[in-house]
């Protein structure tokens, strides 16, 4: 399998972030070929703060692999040390059509609610698909938001591939899981950075203490029965704990008796110790930013060399020369 993902470095990384898709970066690094990447090209669109990116960047980096990403497994870079995306991007630009993004529903969203899209935006799904055929991609690890750009890269690899030749670009394919979609935030909807409720993946212990105890409940009085599916706190804590203390939870929840406030205690206590090896990790490499960097230069270089096949490939097909020697 040659797996390939991106995220996006627009902030700090939630919790919803690592269930939803770093987690399965890092399941998948065992694999024939793993790239994954920083897609700064992509935080463009939101992110106008040169300073504010930059910081985004390191941070996403320095998360990845505290989390546990192996830089001897996968192949970590940032997407803008690659430049031939951008060359293929215009390349598959060509043969887009112009419904098939209309209907994309992160334009289609912000049109809908009467702001104004810029072409970047219009066009990022065609980005998106330059950065998995660059690879040969096959498998492409996302959260079900994401489902409906694989789908458009495929659409746009089978237009390409019919226009010049059946092998030119490998179609891929979504992989996703299901608890993907329903990490939910501190007021109960899906965790995410445009809806401030997210609980972040490193930041001071007291902070997240706070965020935590900041999660919605309903206000049934601490000695009634409560019913933990319905519950923000439950939910959240089931990500960490094991089925039988899963269970455990559940039944204190419906025997009644225990407030939220404890619930919201024993889930902080189980997040801190699930990413307690991930907290010493960042530490030490925030101690290190030199090592950090030839990390992703590293993965940059070894994602070039893919890229530079994949290109070569493509120019040929469609009738350009092969790229020109280093001038
Ligand atoms: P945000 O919504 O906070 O801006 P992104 O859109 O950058 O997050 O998401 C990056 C990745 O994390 C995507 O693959 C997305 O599916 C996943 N993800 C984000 N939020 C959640 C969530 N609440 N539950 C599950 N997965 C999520
Ligand atoms: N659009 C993805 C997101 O917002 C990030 C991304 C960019 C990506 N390019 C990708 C994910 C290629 C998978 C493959 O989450």
């Amino acid at each position: 399998m040659k797996v390939l993902s991106g995220i996006q470095p627009t902030g700090r990384f939630h919790w919803g972030n690592y269930f939803g898709a770093i987690r399965q970066y890092i399941e998948l690094q065992d694999n024939e070929q793993s790239f994954y990447f920083i897609a700064d090209l992509h935080a463009l669109t939101t992110v106008r703060d040169p300073k504010v990116l930059r910081q985004n960047i390191q941070d996403s980096a320095l998360d990845l692999l505290a989390l546990g990403l192996q830089p001897e497994k996968a192949t970590l870079f940032r997407q803008s040390d690659v430049p031939e995306v951008a060359e293929l991007t215009w390349l598959l630009m060509t043969i887009t059509q112009m419904h098939l993004l209309e209907k994309c529903h992160a334009y289609k969203d912000k049109k809908a609610r009467g702001l104004a899209a810029d072409a970047g935006l219009f066009t990022y799904p065609v980005l998106m698909a330059a950065d998995i055929l660059m690879y040969d991609s096959n498998v492409v690890p996302v959260g079900v938001d994401q489902v409906q750009h694989i789908e458009v890269t495929r659409d746009l690899a089978q237009r390409f591939n019919s226009l010049y030749g059946d092998d030119c670009l490998v179609l891929p394919e979504a992989h996703v899981l299901d608890s993907s979609a329903k990490v939910p935030g501190t007021d109960g909807e899906k965790m995410s950075k445009s809806y401030g409720n997210t609980i972040p993946l490193f930041d001071t212990p007291k902070k997240i203490r706070k965020i935590i105890n900041r999660i919605k409940t309903d206000s049934t009085p601490v000695e009634d029965p409560k019913t933990p599916e319905a519950c923000a706190v439950f939910n959240l804590y089931r990500l960490f704990a094991t089925p039988q203390q899963q269970d455990e939870l559940a039944a204190r929840y419906r025997a009644g008796g225990m407030g939220y406030g404890e619930a919201k205690t024993t889930l902080y206590e189980a997040a801190m110790a699930y990413f307690s090896e991930s907290f010493e990790k960042r530490a030490d490499l925030e101690q290190r930013p030199d090592d950090v960097e030839d990390i992703l230069l590293q993965g940059a270089k070894q994602a070039r060399q893919k890229a530079r096949d994949v290109l070569e490939r493509v120019r040929t097909a469609c009738g350009l020369k092969s790229l020109p020697p280093e001038l």
